[in-house]
């Protein structure tokens, strides 16, 4: 099957990209595997005609908001993003409003709705280089409240909460890394900024998924648990042989990022289905927030 669809890519010029939570079949057909922020940094840089993204709906939108002379194939359409849909554009034009019009920060993990009427947007990797790169003192963020609230430890600015989460970072609990650390009392804690501030309180180090990666890299250390979505344990043991890595909690499964299969990845490639188009005047608008990140970047 890799070499099936390796061969397809190559004759379509295409490029496979996955997130580091999909499963390890679909990463070891990657081209690139990354965190949302070197996907979308890749994707606005390729020369390939075809983007597979196997990862979840919003980051095929920004893949396609980034490059709207590409065809952009999210494999398994189904594929969503919980926190995404808890804010909506009308409600953030609301609350923008309501505040005065300061500026809107925006996750990645949205739609490109809501990032049409957002100021500039951030990932797990760049957010605190974002809210600092503003000349505002007062900012909203959306939709994660616990990684505004993360944010709001690295700033002088005063940030703005929306009420979303990701339902699996958001469940753990600082008995559950307590325990974890118990079991390993040798391994350092790596938190996802997605967790609650009880737990980042206990963390180490917080990081991207693609963060977590090098940090264990660099790290002396030989063992770590790992807060963040179990689907990350497969490429952080392979970057570092010989090192050990724990789920903090076996209960962080995304079920969204776990939806395409192989089969699903050369049926796309084969009939150009699952196609991700964002329309031309949402586009226009979220391109603005999307690109201002990246020259960040
Ligand atoms: P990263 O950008 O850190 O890979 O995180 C994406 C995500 O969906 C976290 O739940
Ligand atoms: Fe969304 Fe959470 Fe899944 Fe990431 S892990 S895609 S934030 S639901």
């Amino acid at each position: 099957m890799k070499d099936v669809i390796q061969e397809l890519a190559r004759r379509k010029n295409a490029i496979i990209l996955a997130h580091n939570y999909q499963p390890s079949e679909i990463q070891n057909i990657a081209d690139l595997c990354g965190d949302s922020l070197e996907l979308s940094i890749r994707a606005a840089q390729t020369s390939a005609d075809i983007i597979v993204f196997c990862g979840v709906h919003f980051m095929a939108e920004t893949a396609s908001i980034l490059c709207p002379d590409k065809t952009v194939l999210l494999p398994n359409p189904d594929a969503g993003c919980p926190m995404a849909d808890m804010v909506d554009p009308a409600a953030l034009i609301a609350r923008k409003k309501a505040l005065g019009n300061i500026p809107v920060i925006t996750y990645v993990n949205s739609s490109a709705a809501v990032k049409a009427v957002s100021d500039i947007c951030c990932t797990s990797a760049n957010v605190i280089d974002v809210v600092n790169a503003l000349a505002e003192d007062e900012v909203l963020m959306t939709p994660d409240r616990n990684l505004a609230q993360y944010a709001a430890g690295h700033t002088d600015k005063k940030i703005h909460l929306w009420d979303g989460f990701c339902p699996f970072h958001n469940n753990l609990t600082p008995e559950e890394v307590a325990a974890a650390k118990q079991a390993h009392p040798k391994a350092l804690f790596m938190a996802h900024p997605e967790c609650p501030p009880d737990v980042l309180a206990l963390a180490d180090t917080i990081q991207s998924t693609s963060g977590m990666i090098r940090y264990a890299q660099i790290s002396p250390h030989r063992e770590f648990i790992i807060g963040t979505e179990v689907g990350l344990l497969y490429p952080i043991s392979k970057a570092n042989p010989g090192k050990r890595f724990f789920p903090a909690s076996e209960k962080m499964l995304c079920k969204d990022m776990k939806k395409i299969s192989l089969e699903d990845v050369k049926n796309s490639l084969e009939t150009l289905s699952g196609e991700v188009r964002v329309p031309e005047d949402i586009r226009k608008k979220a391109l603005g927030s999307v690109q201002k990140m990246i020259d960040l970047a």
